[in-house]
């Protein structure tokens, strides 16, 4: 099929009354991401971003700047009069650039986010095929409560009579089962031509996109309905319960989709994996694990109960114990990791390396096969292969104005409970004493004490006991 007839606007401006929110509706996510993001991403494979506008007004400077790093283009529905009055903004952005429109528009909505790519390729095909000048999307879900539903003109024939809106439906109409998906096909001149005779004589007072429908048919244009494949992926979002649900059915999808590849994911109705995540096969994701964002985990991996990992990189075989926090960390192959260790973006682990129960990493490189095993912070640190960094140990990185870098050479030993002051270097194959606070370099194969020296006072306890009791003495 050759889509470079198509435009795409996808209808955003609407505030979402019912989701009680202040956040735009279209910017409310599920699976990790904005739902516009997702019908973006569906949109995108039938149109370049130069093809597809998105129709925004509600909050717009907000929903531009959440989305336009796609590409798309942009249409201002300034007042939100209906989805009809959408259509109408877009129509007369092609007049005021003088543009030729596309030949034929795909109208999407900004939230009925599960829509696939291939449900979009197939209403293209149907609406050429049928010359239809519109072709709607549909389903027959459990509850059409609340959508607008497709009158055919016969039980079983292609063509569609009207659209009806849940509000103007009679009651003998109540039970028609087929809904608008509020996805449709439209050639552009048959749209464009009725747009201006729509009225706002209706429940909400709006512009209905979904009149379109009936003024076409009694234009002697064809009007065909093609149900989509699945329910669930041209359901609305207009209430948060109903979001939530969307998010569930999408958590669900990718858990499969990863298991399918060779992934073991215990109780995964549990795991919060998004969309984008990849992970390779054999690894295990134990139950109540979050993978998150643009995180990437190699195979044979265990990712034990708890942990949550966002926009980071695993290689092949490490372990996260429990409740491990990663924010933007690269972990090397077969590093070890956690319990309870967090590791904040910059981190980049070395194979074979250890960070574990309360340790804390920012902006720092821990080579390969070091260790830093129990209740420490290294922030702005640059530390080499072999090291061994021993409890409670802390690099200084703040004066309370500039961030400073703490270098740490290969085979480095530092003692438990020692703060390394920085700016400072301590050469390779040193050792640092425990419970120094270190502020000057320290050249390689030293050893740097910076504590006071032990005193030792041999018999104090008792002496001291004996003059307490000497002093309560009763006379
Ligand atoms: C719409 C359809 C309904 C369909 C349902 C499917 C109409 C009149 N009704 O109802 O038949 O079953 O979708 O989900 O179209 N929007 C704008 N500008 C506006 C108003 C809305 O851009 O002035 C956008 C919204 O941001 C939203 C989409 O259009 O993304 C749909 O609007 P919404 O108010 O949710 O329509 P529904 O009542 O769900
Ligand atoms: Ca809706």
């Amino acid at each position: 099929m050759d889509t470079s007839m198509f435009g795409i606007a996808i209808m955003a401006a609407g505030k979402g009354t019912r989701l009680k929110s202040k956040r735009p509706k279209v910017l409310h996510e599920i699976g990790g991401q904005a739902l516009l993001l997702h019908v973006i991403a569906a949109a995108e494979s039938v149109a370049p971003p130069e093809q597809i506008f998105c129709i925004i007004g509600h909050e717009a400077e907000r929903v531009k700047s959440a989305v336009e790093a796609t590409g798309v283009q942009f249409v201002l529905q300034a007042e939100q009069r209906g989805t009809g009055h959408a259509l109408q903004q877009v129509k007369a952005h092609f007049s005021a650039k003088g543009q030729i429109p596309p030949e034929h528009l795909l109208v999407l909505s900004g939230d009925v986010p599960l829509i696939r790519p291939e449900t979009l390729h197939s209403i293209c095909e149907t609406h050429l095929h049928e010359h239809a000048a519109m072709t709607i999307l549909t389903a027959v879900p459990s509850d059409p409560t609340g959508y607008g539903r497709v009158l055919r003109v016969r039980e079983g024939s292609p063509e569609v009579q009207a659209i009806v809106e849940q509000k103007s439906l009679r009651p003998d109409q109540l039970g028609a089962p087929e809904i608008n998906s509020g996805i449709y096909c439209f050639r552009t001149n048959a749209l464009f031509t009725h747009l201006d005779s729509l009225s706002t004589n209706n429940a909400h007072g709006e512009y209905y996109l979904t009149d379109v429908a009936a003024m076409l048919v009694a234009a002697g244009e064809r009007v065909v309905a093609v149900q989509a494949a699945s329910v669930d992926e041209v359901l609305g979002a207009n209430m948060i319960a109903e979001m939530m649900y969307l998010d569930a059915a999408m958590r669900d999808a990718t858990a499969r989709k990863l298991m399918a590849q060779g992934v073991t994911i215990f109780r995964p109705e549990t795991c919060v994996i998004d969309a984008a995540v990849e992970v390779g096969a054999d690894t295990v994701v134990e139950p109540f694990v979050q993978l998150l964002g643009n995180t990437k985990v190699g195979s044979d991996c265990r990712i034990r109960s708890y942990s949550v990992v966002q926009d980071s990189t695993i290689g092949e075989g490490v372990l996260l114990r429990n409740g491990c926090v990663l924010d933007g960390a690269d972990v090397g192959v077969g590093a070890v990791l956690g319990p309870y260790a967090h590791l904040r973006p910059g981190s980049r682990i070395g194979a074979g390396a250890h960070v574990g129960n309360f340790v804390e990493t920012k902006n720092v490189k821990l080579g390969d096969g070091s260790k830093a095993n129990h209740l420490t912070y290294l922030g702005d640190a640059v530390i080499g292969e072999g090291v061994n960094v021993g409890a409670g140990v802390i690099t200084c990185n703040y004066d309370g104005v500039r961030k400073s870098t703490t270098a740490i050479g290969d085979n480095v030993f530092v003692g438990s409970d020692s703060t390394l002051v920085a700016p400072i270097t301590i050469g390779h194959g040193s050792y640092v004493a425990a419970g120094s606070c270190i502020t000057e370099d320290v050249p390689p194969d030293s050893l740097a004490l910076g504590r006071s020296r032990q005193t030792t006072k041999q018999g104090w306890v008792s002496a001291r006991k004996a003059s307490a009791t000497a002093k309560h003495e009763p006379r």
